[in-house]
């Protein structure tokens, strides 16, 4: 078997069948290749790599150069995504082979972190990846919102379609960037072919600055209109956004909108009847799982006050002895000795990321933490709530 990194143009021919094999309805037409190849345009930052045997590509996979927010800080993340291998080729090591190389390349790019959502979550665990919460969806009728509907609130809202609002919604989306942990998001090219999305985005402003913004779409007249992420800078910007959703009252039965890890949809109305879910559902439907892929690169970090010495075993990228130090609010790495933590790169990931607690990565399997570096560990890395945003 051999690895070979290939082209944007190249992927139809090789990385096409494997992928609309794994993830589409099959057998597929020649429209559907078409398709394919014409979207590739948008891949051609992509790293795509295929595992070959005889001129034959049996595996793939590829990353995305991204921007992560990590705890205030912003990281180039590797978005990894199109894992795919023959049927026939399955549980030879093809994908893991792949997945190691590709890490490892795009740590040598400048990736300092990495994300994906997986098909299955102990999948990824082998290979360092922790899971982040999953995206939360609010479903309610837009009569739940009536106090809105005569409300005066000091902004507007406009209705257009992406391709014409993408510029302002992107716009927003860099901003939301620069202040919430754990947001992701595309490069120029990537991302160039949201603009071309069948969506609506209605579009939030006050004095002219955008203070939210949401794409959606109405599936039919009293049916639902299903919305993405609820994007804000704040209260006025969610109270007009919803408050152009009370406008559909009588249009749509339901609204479905996926929310922030911070929203609290029933707290939106007094007497507003919603349910707020989170689904995982193997293979269809998981929360992204992230892992750092070069600890050094945090250095400067926001973190909490702190000092502990940590041996990262079982990975090849950063396995080693850390002595982590929260200093004046910013983290600093270098090289330790006597480590009073051994975590695994899972664990490490958990707390960096503040999705584990230092007992967590102990009672999960992740790690042995000695006493004297549970409170340390805790200050140094508080608990937070990464919000991913990105799809991919
Ligand atoms: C998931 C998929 C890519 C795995 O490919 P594969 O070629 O079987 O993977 P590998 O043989 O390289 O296996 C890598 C490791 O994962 C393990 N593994 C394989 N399938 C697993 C599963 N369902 N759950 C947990 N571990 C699994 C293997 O045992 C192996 O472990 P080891 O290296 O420690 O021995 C393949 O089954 C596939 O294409 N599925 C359909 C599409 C899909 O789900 N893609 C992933 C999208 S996120």
């Amino acid at each position: 078997m051999e690895i070979r990194q290939i082209t944007a143009d190249e992927r139809a021919e090789t990385m096409f069948p494997l992928q609309a094999y794994a993830f589409s309805p099959s057998p597929w037409g020649d429209e559907n290749r078409d398709t394919y190849r014409r979207r590739m345009t948008y891949y051609r930052t992509a790293v795509s790599l295929i595992a070959e045997e005889s001129g034959q590509a049996l595996a793939g996979m590829g990353a995305f150069p991204m921007r992560q927010n990590v705890r205030g800080a912003i990281y180039d993340m590797a978005g990894i995504a199109s894992v795919a291998s023959h049927p026939s080729a399955r549980r030879r090591g093809f994908v893991r082979a792949l997945l190691e190389r590709l890490l490892r390349q795009m740590r040598d790019q400048g990736c300092a972190v990495s994300a994906l959502y997986p098909f299955r979550p102990s999948f990824y665990g082998r290979f360092g990846y922790v899971g982040l919460p999953h995206r939360r969806t609010a479903a309610f009728s837009p009569a739940g919102l009536g106090h809105l509907v005569r409300a005066v609130l000091p902004g507007t809202v406009e209705r257009l379609p992406m391709r014409d609002g993408f510029d302002e919604y992107d716009g927003l989306v860099l901003r939301l960037l620069e202040r919430q942990h754990g947001f992701a998001v595309y490069d120029d090219v990537r991302k160039a072919e949201f603009r071309e999305d069948k969506k609506w985005v209605a579009v939030a402003r006050v004095d002219g600055e955008v203070v939210g913004a949401v794409s959606y779409r109405i599936d039919r007249f009293g049916g639902d209109l299903v919305a993405d992420d609820l994007l804000t800078t704040g209260p006025l910007g969610r109270a007009l956004l919803l408050q152009f959703f009370a406008h559909h009252v009588d249009q749509v039965g339901r609204i479905l909108v996926t929310v922030g890890l911070d929203d609290v949809p029933e707290l939106w109305g007094t007497d507003l009847a919603v349910t707020t879910e989170s689904r995982v559902v193997f293979p269809s439907s998981s929360g992204p799982m992230a892992r750092v892929l070069d600890l050094e690169a945090l250095t400067g970090m926001p973190v909490g006050a702190g000092a502990v010495t940590v041996e990262v075993v079982d990975d090849p990228l950063i396995q080693g002895m850390y002595r982590l130090e929260g200093d004046g609010g910013q983290l600093n790495v270098t090289k330790g000795t006597d480590a009073s933590a051994t975590l695994t790169i899972g664990g490490l990931s958990g707390l960096i990321y503040g999705v584990l607690d230092p007992i967590d990565v102990v009672t999960r399997g992740l790690g042995e933490v000695e006493a004297a570096a549970i409170a340390p560990l805790r200050t140094l890395f508080p608990q937070a709530k990464p919000y991913v945003f990105a799809d991919f």
